[in-house]
């Protein structure tokens, strides 16, 4: 499928998604949160994608943030449907995603750029990577889950002190923050994603999404974490991949979940 902000590729289990707006700093409008949305969802249903990783083009942004110039005169009625928008379409939908997502923070990642990278399942970035959520310094807050996310990663302390501030932190003190799971030169950064993803691609997809099921539902204050857990376990016996993978520690093999 042909996009015009991003470019997405594919190479055996492992999809790249990279964001396309290297004049503007891969700034997220209107057209990339709804290109992301679509590739993602395409890519979510597509049995040969067992891991995604997200990054930004060129060597200075993931993304710099939602593009200002698009709601610079919004009207508060506006302001929220921009957000609960973004949050359905893209942030809150790729938490939810049954297929991993790994960001790949390749530089600055600010406001929504950072709020994009909090959404995935996990973070990795290069040692030039900035991060921060300078939203008040527009005079708004962050709307595509910071506020949320950002205190659930790093504990409410420093997130309130990174929100109110409205600075920015280099990536060793993201590692330090939990942010960020590795600090590598921008070199590494895609192959050590890659790296990853190719260790996710060898278990269950089913298993993982079950997974991704259960400890999101303990970030919900609507769900009980430890009953979803329970749910999730038990449809995991019903699963071709259940036993295979079973069957295959038994008879002393690698277990195979190719499905074929
Ligand atoms: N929205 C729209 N455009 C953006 C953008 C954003 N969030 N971030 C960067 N850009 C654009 C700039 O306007 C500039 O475009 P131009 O060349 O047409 O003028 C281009 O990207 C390059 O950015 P520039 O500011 O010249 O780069 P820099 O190296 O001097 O500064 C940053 C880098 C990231 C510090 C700076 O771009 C910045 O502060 N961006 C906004 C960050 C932000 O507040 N994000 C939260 C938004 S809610």
């Amino acid at each position: 499928m042909a996009y015009n902000t991003i470019i997405v590729e594919q190479n055996q289990f492992i999809a790249e998604i990279i964001i396309n707006r290297p004049n503007k700093l891969n700034a997220l409008n209107k057209e990339t949160i709804k290109e992301l949305s679509k590739a993602l969802k395409n890519l979510d249903k597509d049995k040969n994608v067992r891991t995604i990783v997200l990054t930004g083009s060129g060597e200075k942004a993931f993304v710099a943030g939602a593009d200002i110039s698009e709601f610079a005169n919004f009207s508060e009625k506006k302001g929220a449907s921009l957000a609960k928008n973004g949050q359905e379409i893209l942030f809150s939908f790729i938490e939810k995603m049954e297929t991993p997502v790994i960001a790949a923070i390749n530089g600055f990642a600010l406001g929504g750029g950072l709020e994009l990278a909090m959404a995935c399942h996990f973070r990795v970035a290069s040692t030039n990577a900035k991060m921060g959520l300078p939203e008040v310094s527009l005079g708004v807050i962050p709307g595509y889950g910071g506020t949320q996310r950002l205190p659930q990663l790093i504990g409410k302390g420093r997130a309130l002190e990174l929100i109110m501030t409205a600075t920015m932190i280099d990536a060793p003190k993201a590692l330090a923050y939990g942010l960020v799971n590795y600090v590598v030169t921008q070199e590494e950064l895609l192959p050590l994603c890659k790296k990853i993803a190719n260790k996710i691609a060898n278990n269950s997809p089913v298993a993982i999404s079950q997974a991704i099921k259960a400890v999101n539902a303990g970030f919900n204050t609507t769900l009980d974490g430890y009953k979803t857990e329970i749910e999730a376990f038990g449809k995991c016996f019903g699963t071709a991949d259940f036993k295979e993978g079973t069957t295959a520690f038994l008879e002393k093999r690698k277990a195979d979940f190719s499905g074929e």
